[in-house]
């Protein structure tokens, strides 16, 4: 593969911006590649090389790269001229629709980026409860401050006891003593978590979780996990936070809270909710939100970006693609093809993998063991992944490298897409040596 210029492009970054890059999660050896083109489900870097896009923006480019109808219908709701720090009636009309999808929450605010919504939904539970402190569960990535970014795809050989597990930080200069106070459950396991809430509920103000982990792969929670966390939290005075950052809109179109029936105070939304655009929102229980609302409640939420209107126009315009096209019964049908067929290959290849997923969110795990949790994932195994990415990724198709993060395909991705992608996972099957 020709990469000259990416490497030319690294070589001037690189002085820079530290690494050529403007987010750790692009770094790539030798060097990263840079991109000029996305069209439907394909991307251009900049040598010219095209690639198959199996991330999307992590599932955030749900229409597919430039989708002409899209960029139309945006446009029509961009007319006001005001950019950002004015609310408009876009900003309600947004609000309403998103209302009118996510069914089960009763208010929502804008801002503009999930790590964002996760500090307001810390600072609104503390507020509202009176407590401190915040429960999260291991393995989850949930942003990046301080009291959330803890034991996210932690080392196994530091995080001690599966049913205690240990507060590890996910990265160097959080704030330590946020980090020891948060409590780290293991998921799906409602024993555990009835255990450690009980015995914190004097300081735990939240309880923040993924009710599909998608940031390692593809686990789903069990039902009965969800509605025990429910009255858990009620029990306790706990506000339950769900990370509906990948599952919503997704899932089901108003969320895993809708796929599963179980109803947080607090949920997190973005990426799929304006198609790429820079947008996230934080929607729940009205009684909680009284906590910000001017002259009823003492919590701040403020953002100079937040309802910011070219993000917002983006998404009412995805909001009303994304019902006129029947984006979500598309994408589960294809996803659920990519599954099965896949299941077949792997038995006809004699690899122990299967693939999880729904709603166009995917991940490939190389084990016949059932994955309940962040460390059955981690036991799943390494090599195998790394060979058959390897084969699929030599066939034009831009990947995960690690054997932990999703995948997602986009409404671009056609039937025929698919049946492409199927021929590539057969023969990188056929490549694995086992
Ligand atoms: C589940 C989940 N929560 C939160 C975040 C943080 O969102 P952002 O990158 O917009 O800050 C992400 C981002 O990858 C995510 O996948």
């Amino acid at each position: 593969m020709n990469d000259t210029k990416s490497k030319e492009l690294y070589d001037k970054a690189s002085s820079m911006v530290p690494g050529g890059i403007h987010s750790n999660s692009r770094h790539r050896n030798p060097h990263p590649l840079y991109y000029k083109k996305g069209e439907g489900a394909y991307v251009w870097d900049v040598d010219n090389n095209r690639y198959l896009d199996t991330i999307m923006g992590n599932g955030a480019v749900i229409f597919g790269h430039n989708d002409k109808e899209f960029n139309e219908r945006m446009q029509i709701y961009m007319n006001s001229g005001i950019v950002t720090g004015l609310e408009t009636e876009l900003s309600i009309k947004a609000a309403e629709k998103f209302l009118s999808i996510v069914k089960t929450a009763e208010q929502v605010r804008y801002t503009n980026t999930g790590t964002e919504a996760s500090m307001h939904a810390m600072l609104i539970s503390r507020t509202y409860t009176g407590k401190q402190d915040i429960a999260v569960i291991e393995g989850a990535y949930n942003g990046w401050h301080d009291a959330v970014y803890v034991s996210t795809w932690p080392d196994l050989t530091k995080a001690g006891d599966h049913s205690a597990p240990n507060s590890l930080p996910g990265s160097a200069g959080l704030n330590e003593s946020m980090v020891k106070s948060t409590l780290v459950l293991p998921f799906n396991d409602l024993e555990a978590a009835e255990r450690l809430l009980t015995e914190n509920q004097h300081r735990i103000a939240a309880l923040i979780l993924e009710p599909v982990m998608i940031d390692i792969g593809y686990i789903p929670a069990k039902k009965a996990y969800l509605e025990g966390l429910r009255s858990l939290c009620d029990k306790l005075n706990i506000v339950l936070v769900f990370d509906e950052l990948l599952t919503g809109f997704r899932t089901a179109p108003g969320g895993a809270q809708e796929y599963f029936g179980v109803t947080p105070d607090l949920a997190m939304f973005g990426k799929a909710i304006s198609n790429g655009y820079v947008l996230a929102a934080l929607a729940g229980k009205a009684k909680i939100f009284e906590t910000v609302t001017p002259g009823k409640g003492p919590c701040s939420f403020i953002g100079t970006y937040n309802g910011h209107q070219v993000s917002l126009a983006a998404s009412l315009a995805f909001m009303e693609l994304f019902e006129e096209r029947r984006v979500h019964e598309t994408l589960q049908k294809r996803t659920t093809h990519l599954i099965d067929e896949f299941g077949a290959l792997a038995k006809k290849h004699g690899v122990p993998a299967k693939m999880q997923g729904a709603g166009g969110h995917f991940h490939w795990y190389f084990t016949d063991k059932e994955i309940n949790n962040y460390r059955e994932a981690a036991a799943s195994n390494k090599d195998y992944y790394a060979q058959f990415i390897q084969a699929f990724a030599a066939k034009g198709v831009y990947c995960s490298p690690n054997y932990l993060l999703h995948h997602a395909i986009s409404m671009a991705h056609t039937d025929d897409i698919i049946e492409t992608m199927l021929t590539y996972m057969d023969e990188s099957l056929g490549s694995i040596k086992l």
